[in-house]
């Protein structure tokens, strides 16, 4: 018997042996590999002359192939086997119903960010951004703070370490935004007048209970031109809360109140009702039952805040205004608790959320 005889009848029965096609495959290579049996032979073939050469290359060659052969028959039939094991012992029941498909929800501040969006670009309002880390100029300051005023103190502000480089304290000091209102300064120093803007963001102050959390989220208007005057105000603000609560005569006062930024400064209420505890906003049938409810600041910039951003206000004058998203949600969409908003509970942005295919009207 020749040596590739012998070799053959030992590979072919370990062939046969092999009953998973891991042990086929470790056989394959102790034959077919680098450093396998046949090709340690084949190996010795250039040490061999003419005629020798060619007759013992036909032989391997022949022992190759059949063995490639017989290994890849063994593989099929072992697949096929595999196959029928798995078709024999696994059961899909197609009556099932399928698994609920989970989808994404949109947070109600995005929705109501983007509603806000619309109705102030229908009015003609572009949409400016500052950043949330703040220095005392933009965020107090040119804001017509003065030097000790009650929000500028620690129980408010999160201060953050002042910038060593800068000598000037406006400049040095930095805070969390602590209002939108800062933005309103960059832009006039920016791009001066005549402006009209919004800006949304994240603000910060050091607060936390059912309706106050560290960081929630504002939305400051500006109109700043030669002629802007009160009345574009108020009628500004008629149009974006009733557009906004999507009720047509939305009853809405403007009561004085002090805001350092602006001269004269107002607080806005709209109608609602509080009966039997729920609170609605509405229209009171008799005009003289009336309730209320404060959802917003807002003024005629203070000739300060003008001259301190490079406009002069013998020629400019404008307005602004600046409430809650948070609240604006919360009062739209039902939602009690305003520290629910940042839980990350997937439960509760599957109730509250919007289906992204809706938000856009
Ligand atoms: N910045 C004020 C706050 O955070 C809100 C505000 C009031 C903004 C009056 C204004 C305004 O622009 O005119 O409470």
């Amino acid at each position: 018997m020749t040596d590739a005889v012998q070799l053959k009848e030992e590979l072919t029965a370990k062939i046969e042996a092999a009953n998973d096609l891991k042990s086929l495959e470790e056989v394959r290579v102790t034959a077919l590999g680098k450093k396998g049996a046949i090709t340690d032979l084949m190996k010795m073939l250039g040490k061999l002359d003419g005629e020798e050469r060619k007759v013992r290359g036909q032989e391997l060659n022949q022992l190759k192939d059949e063995i490639a052969d017989f290994i890849k028959a063994r593989e099929e039939k072992l697949k096929k086997e595999e196959m029928n094991l798995r078709l024999a012992t696994e059961t899909l029941d197609v009556t099932l119903p399928p698994l609920p498909r989970k989808l994404g929800h949109v947070h109600p501040i995005s929705q109501t960010m983007e509603e806000l969006q619309k109705i102030f670009a229908e009015m003609g309002f572009s949409v400016a951004e500052g950043p949330d880390i703040e220095d005392d100029w933009h965020n107090f300051t040119a804001l017509n703070f003065p030097p000790g005023h009650p929000a500028r103190e620690m129980q408010d502000t999160f201060f953050l370490p002042s910038d060593p480089q800068e000598k000037n304290p406006d400049f040095a000091t930095k805070v969390l935004r602590t209002h939108t209102s800062s933005v309103q300064i960059r832009e006039m120093e920016r791009h001066g007048a005549p402006i009209k803007i919004i800006c949304m963001g994240r603000v910060y102050r050091s607060d936390y209970d059912m309706t106050h959390t560290p960081m929630f989220h504002q939305v400051e208007g500006l109109y700043v031109d030669k002629n802007v005057h009160m009345g574009h105000l108020k009628g500004c603000l008629i149009e974006f809360l009733s557009a906004y609560f999507e009720i047509e005569d939305l009853p809405i006062r403007l009561r004085p109140s002090f805001f350092p930024f602006v001269e004269p400064g107002a607080e806005v209420d709209i109608g609602c009702s509080r009966d039997g505890g729920e609170l609605k906003i509405a229209r009171a049938e008799n005009e003289l039952e009336q309730q209320w409810l404060e959802v917003l600041g807002c003024g005629m910039v203070h000739p300060n805040v003008l001259k301190n951003c490079g406009i002069d206000p013998t020629e400019y004058q404008g307005f602004a205004f600046g409430t809650g998203i948070d609240r604006l949600a919360m009062l739209k969409y039902g939602i009690p608790d305003l520290r629910s908003m940042f839980e990350s509970d997937t439960r509760w942005l599957q109730h509250y959320g919007f289906n992204l295919y809706e938000t856009v009207k």
